[in-house]
């Protein structure tokens, strides 16, 4: 398994997003082409794929990099692997890269969230290294 980062949004990355976000989101539609071609192109923005042995497209991961006030700071988003390649370190690997990545950066920090329900999720980012943080959670929703 190898895990790198798309450069083309192609149609085999196009159609692997339609394949991967409904494993993550029934709301969100997954990304049409030109929207990935704009996150691909975006300097902030690294969207990272896992490949099988065979080279199909198992998991995929989107990292942000972004200057604020206090330092570089760093997000990751949209971590989600096959059904059927889960539990064999895809997204581990995908959730290493991002680390290295966002060092490679200069981040000085690297946020997500997780559901508490996504419990194979928690224990992955735990396992890792990540640390829960006492705060809250807010969102305003723009479209309902
Ligand atoms: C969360 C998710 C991304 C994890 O992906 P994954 O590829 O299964 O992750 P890993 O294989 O690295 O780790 C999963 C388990 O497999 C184990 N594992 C890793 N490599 C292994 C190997 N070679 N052999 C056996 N087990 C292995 C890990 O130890 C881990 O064990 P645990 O469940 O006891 O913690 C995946 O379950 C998923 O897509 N879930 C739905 C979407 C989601 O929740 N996304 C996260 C949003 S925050």
């Amino acid at each position: 398994m190898i895990v790198e980062e798309v450069t083309e949004a192609g149609p085999e990355v196009v159609a692997a997003f339609q394949r991967l976000v409904p494993q993550l989101s029934r709301s969100s539609p997954p990304p049409t082409g030109a929207e990935l071609a704009e996150m691909v192109a975006a300097p902030t923005t690294t969207v990272l794929v896992a490949r099988n042995g065979s080279g199909d497209i198992v998991g995929t991961l989107t990292l942000v990099v972004f200057r604020i006030p206090t330092g570089l700071r760093a997000w990751i988003e949209d971590v989600v692997v096959d059904a059927a390649a889960r539990g064999s370190g895809v997204g581990s690997a995908l959730t290493r890269a991002a680390i290295a990545h966002a060092t490679e950066a200069g981040a000085r920090s690297l946020d997500l969230t997780s559901r508490p329900s996504r419990e194979e999720a928690n224990r992955l980012y735990r396992r890792l290294g990540f640390r829960q943080r006492d705060t809250n959670v807010w969102r305003f929703e723009v479209r309902t």
